[in-house]
């Protein structure tokens, strides 16, 4: 297929890609989760590998199996994942942020399981703020060094997703809106708005992961040229 091309760019070049969606623990038979069934990940470790890179795939649980090749760094929790992206990111050329990560956890986990009492009909569940893992890399991020975001959107595409690109001091967001049918979470296939500091914003068409992930490491070897 058209993606299989070795890149120039991209050979030897230690890459680091999360994927899955984080899990946060409430006690032990029960945890917060989201949607996110790594696909986009795995698709753009598998591409990374195929254009010759040395990909490092950190990822939540998913039920997928990862791409040959690639070193897995499995994790659960978001603290997982900012310890697992805080150790790698300083020898890596570029980050590429797949994961959807929870943004809220339980103070703590809970050693038993949660009861509940025989006259109770509400749980009021308290949360704290996750680590930001974007926003912890953009401070340890080297001139160098090449950091892309996905931004999940449900409306205000462009603006949200350029705040975020801002905030975060991205090079690069891939914006997708997953309230449209066949985009984003779970889903074989996606429509993504590429949205970069200097440039207009590109809308792809809708096409399968693997083909959004070529466009993707298309748009990062661009970045590592510049
Ligand atoms: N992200 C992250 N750490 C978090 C939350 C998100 O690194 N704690 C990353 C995601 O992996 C993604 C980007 O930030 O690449 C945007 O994630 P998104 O959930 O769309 O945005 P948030 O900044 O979490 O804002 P909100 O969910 O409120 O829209
Ligand atoms: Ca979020």
């Amino acid at each position: 297929a058209h993606f299989i091309k070795p890149s120039p760019r991209l050979q030897n070049q230690p890459i680091l890609v999360t994927a899955g969606g984080t899990r946060e623990r409430l006690d032990p038979v029960r945890f917060l989760a989201n949607d996110s069934s790594g696909k986009m990940g795995y698709a753009l470790a598998q591409v990374l590998q195929q254009r010759g890179a040395q990909v490092t795939l950190i990822s939540a649980p998913t039920k997928l199996q990862p791409p040959a090749q690639v070193h897995l760094i499995p994790v659960t929790t978001t603290e997982e994942m900012a310890t697992a992206v805080k150790q790698q990111f300083p020898h890596m050329r570029a980050l590429i942020m797949a994961a959807a990560v929870a943004d809220f956890r339980p103070p703590q986990v809970a050693a038993q399981k949660i009861k509940k009492q025989p006259d109770q009909t509400t749980w009021q569940l308290p949360l704290i703020k996750t680590v930001d893992i974007l926003q912890m890399v953009a401070h340890l991020k080297q001139p160098h060094q090449v950091t892309i975001g996905f931004a999940a959107e449900t409306s205000e595409l462009i603006e949200q997703a350029t705040a975020k690109l801002r905030r975060k001091h991205l090079d690069l967001i891939v914006a997708n809106n997953v309230a449209q049918p066949g985009v984003g979470f779970n889903s074989d296939t996606n429509q993504v708005t590429f949205i970069s500091p200097h440039q207009p914003p590109k809308s792809t068409q809708l096409l399968s992961k693997t083909a959004i992930a070529a466009l993707v490491i298309d748009q990062l070897e661009m970045l590592l040229q510049s």
